[in-house]
């Protein structure tokens, strides 16, 4: 079938919920991936930041056909061998004694959601239901988790929105205080804000912020789908602060490229679920586990999050360089392998040039370029997107000097 055709057929029968580029991918190998013409690409922004090891890790290839063999699925009422010891391997790595298993990182935000208010209610009064959350955040397209997100163009016309949600801005403690009432269960934040343009949270922000949930017995629940697993040179963001959540939300990474979320939380906030309070038919099924399990066990081995600390460093270095080159560049930021570049104008072109470059990477919030290459990526893989990045730059300032 031609391209066109298989376009065609896309258009036909699947719900166009997505702005998708022209490109029909088929196979994948580290940090490349081909497309039906057998075109090479150099994937800066793999799977939305699902493939942190690049694509088709053999490890977690390996992880899946094994237990393809033994076990696809088997439902909750069952223990699950993988599920149970990819369960320890979160704790054993994180501030958590237990988790929840499920499908997504807006089914695992779901999750937490539940359980905040369930916590809330039995332990502290049945008046405690209300989240507070940060204007830019992302927390997924599920209704709670559509209403937990501070961003009105993802809301308009799904309303009535569920209830219970304030959003306040980013890293402005007075208006976070101002928010909190007496009905308050919870606040919930990414550490550093993904599809809002990478904004990092300031430390004394989550200092206090901390404290203030500490003194007030409010629960704090950290977003970690998107910086979770590596992306920020620790297993998880949080580890760079210094401060631990009570409630703690996965996905992407996780399953290597299967489709898992967890949800991890302290046995004290734990308890309050009881059998039957929540569930998912999918969660922590075996294969998905399996391929988790390989995930987690090949950035302890490989040194990823070495890798990903010295290469993110290079790679941020390096890119504040470019920006005293190009003054359309107002400012590089993002921790470890999640960076970013903030334009002066809209970058969905440029997303275009750098395809025709035979480079993907992703812009978000109109003007903001997200880099987010595997956690094994190389210096010279670094260069090479740098010298492309470089050209297609040059080629803009040369039409911007040419239009004054
Ligand atoms: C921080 C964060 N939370 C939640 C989600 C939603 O995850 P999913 O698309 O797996 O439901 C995303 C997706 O981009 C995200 O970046």
């Amino acid at each position: 079938m031609s391209l066109k055709k298989i376009i065609q057929q896309d258009k036909n029968y699947v719900l166009q919920t997505y702005n998708r580029k022209p490109l029909i991918l088929v196979r994948g190998k580290g940090i490349y991936v081909w497309d039906i013409e057998n075109n090479r690409y150099f994937d800066f922004f793999p799977g939305w930041a699902v493939n942190n090891l690049g694509h088709c890790y053999p490890a977690v290839v390996d992880a899946i056909n094994k237990q393809s063999k033994d076990l696809l699925h088997i439902s909750n009422s069952y223990y699950n061998l993988p599920q149970t010891e990819l369960a320890k391997m979160l704790c054993h790595l994180s501030f958590a004694d237990k988790v929840f298993f499920c499908n997504s990182g807006a089914e695992a935000n779901e999750s937490a959601i539940k359980l905040a208010r369930k916590y809330a209610k039995r332990n502290l009064g049945s008046n405690k239901y209300e989240i507070i959350t940060m204007l830019g955040s992302f927390h997924g397209r599920t209704m709670a988790a559509l209403s937990a997100t501070g961003q009105k163009k993802y809301q308009q016309g799904f309303e009535p929105l569920v209830r219970g949600f304030k959003h306040v801005p980013f890293n402005d403690f007075e208006a976070l205080k101002k928010a909190i009432s007496e009905k308050t269960c919870a606040v919930m934040l990414e550490l550093i804000q993904g599809e809002g343009g990478v904004n990092s949270i300031s430390l004394e922000y989550l200092k206090k912020l901390h404290n203030l949930c500490k003194k007030k017995k409010i629960l704090l629940i950290f977003d970690e789908v998107q910086t979770g697993i590596g992306r920020t040179g620790k297993m998880f963001a949080y580890q760079h602060f210094g401060i631990k959540p009570d409630i703690m939300t996965l996905a992407k990474a996780l399953g290597g490229g299967v489709p898992i979320g967890a949800m991890l939380t302290t046995d004290k906030v734990a308890s309050s679920f009881k059998a039957g309070d929540h569930a998912s038919t999918f969660g922590g099924n075996p294969l998905a586990c399996a391929a988790a399990i390989a995930v987690l066990k090949t950035i302890k081995e490989k040194n990823i999050l070495k890798n990903t600390m010295e290469k993110g460093s290079y790679f941020f270095k390096k890119l504040k360089e470019i920006k005293k080159e190009f003054s359309f560049i107002k400012d590089v930021r993002g921790k470890g392998l999640m960076l970013a570049m903030e334009l002066s104008f809209e970058g969905e072109k440029i997303v275009e040039d750098f395809s025709r470059e035979k480079v993907l990477i992703n812009c978000t919030q109109g003007n903001i370029l997200r880099f987010m290459p595997p956690l094994n990526v190389n210096k010279k893989e670094i260069d090479m997107f740098l010298k492309i990045l470089k050209n297609i730059f040059r080629q803009y300032e040369k039409l911007g000097k040419k239009r004054k």
